[in-house]
């Protein structure tokens, strides 16, 4: 599959520098921290524990899957990690800066510049081309318009579908809607790719893409990558499996 490695010595020029500061004594290739992390939803008797006291810490660099039952809180856990959704108690450490302490507009700044996302669903504008939905967290930047088309063809060229640019979600199969679902993450260039589920609506074929595409990613441009599966074969992929049970971490297992 072709790729470019051209985008990965480029940044938007909206830089990250704009907000978020290291904090000098904090490890510098700790990216993820999370400090008994709960998230109670409901209260009284009505209360659901989510997620029920997380110890997780990911250095720059790696790729984890979360793995575990329906309900287990995976998805709580991806929310808080993407600034979607607040803990109830506990810490959420980005880059050594602590999300809680962060106003509305700087976790919406941290989004834009720091992470990338992609979902089970694909989560395409449909009446836009590939290109257009690559192009859009770049607009979000105010990158201007000839760099933008040049970094969302980049980035197309990179999960190998240059050649439907111009082409809508609805003139595209599920894996090559997840491939500009991708580019898309990845254009901006994140610190962290949160990916929650990216292969659920794909046959086996189409899943095994997806995850040389986000190994990729991981390896060449070292793009941490925290996934949500609840297939082993695709968390093979990784370097290391969280096991969620009832809002706890069970274990983890290094592969
Ligand atoms: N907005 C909400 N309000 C109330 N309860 C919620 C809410 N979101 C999630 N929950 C509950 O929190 C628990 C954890 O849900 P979560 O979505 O994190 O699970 P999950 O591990 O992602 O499951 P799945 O594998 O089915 O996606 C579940 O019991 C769920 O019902
Ligand atoms: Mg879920």
């Amino acid at each position: 599959m072709a790729r470019s490695r051209k985008t990965s010595g480029h940044r938007p020029s909206a830089s990250r520098s704009d907000t978020i500061r290291h904090e000098d004594a904090f490890p510098r290739n700790e990216v993820i921290r999370l400090e008994q992390l709960r998230r109670i939803y409901g209260q009284g008797d009505a209360a659901v524990h989510a997620l029920a006291g997380i110890d997780l810490s990911v250095q720059e660099g790696e790729f984890i899957s979360l793995m575990g039952p329906s309900g287990s809180g995976k998805s709580t856990c991806m929310n808080i990690l993407g600034c979607l959704d607040s803990p109830t108690s506990g810490r959420y450490l980005f880059n050594g800066v602590d999300a809680g302490t962060l106003t509305s507009k700087q976790r919406a700044l941290l989004r834009r510049n720091y992470l990338g996302f992609v979902f089970q669903g694909f989560n395409l504008l449909s009446r836009t081309t590939a290109l257009e939905n690559v192009e859009l967290p770049l607009i979000y930047r105010g990158v201007p318009t000839s760099e933008r088309h040049e970094l969302a063809l980049d980035a197309l060229q990179a999960v190998g579908l240059a050649d439907r640019a111009h082409h809508t979600p609805g003139e595209l199969s599920g894996g090559q809607q997840q491939r500009v679902a991708i580019a898309r993450a990845i254009v901006t260039r994140p610190i962290v790719l949160l990916a929650d589920e990216p292969t659920g609506n794909l046959d086996t074929a189409r899943s095994i893409e997806t995850m040389e595409l986000l190994q990729s990613f991981n390896q060449e441009q070292g793009i941490t990558i925290v996934m949500v599966t609840h297939e082993p074969d695709m968390a093979q992929y990784s370097n290391r499996i969280v096991h969620f049970r009832d809002g706890c971490i069970e274990r983890e297992e290094r592969l």
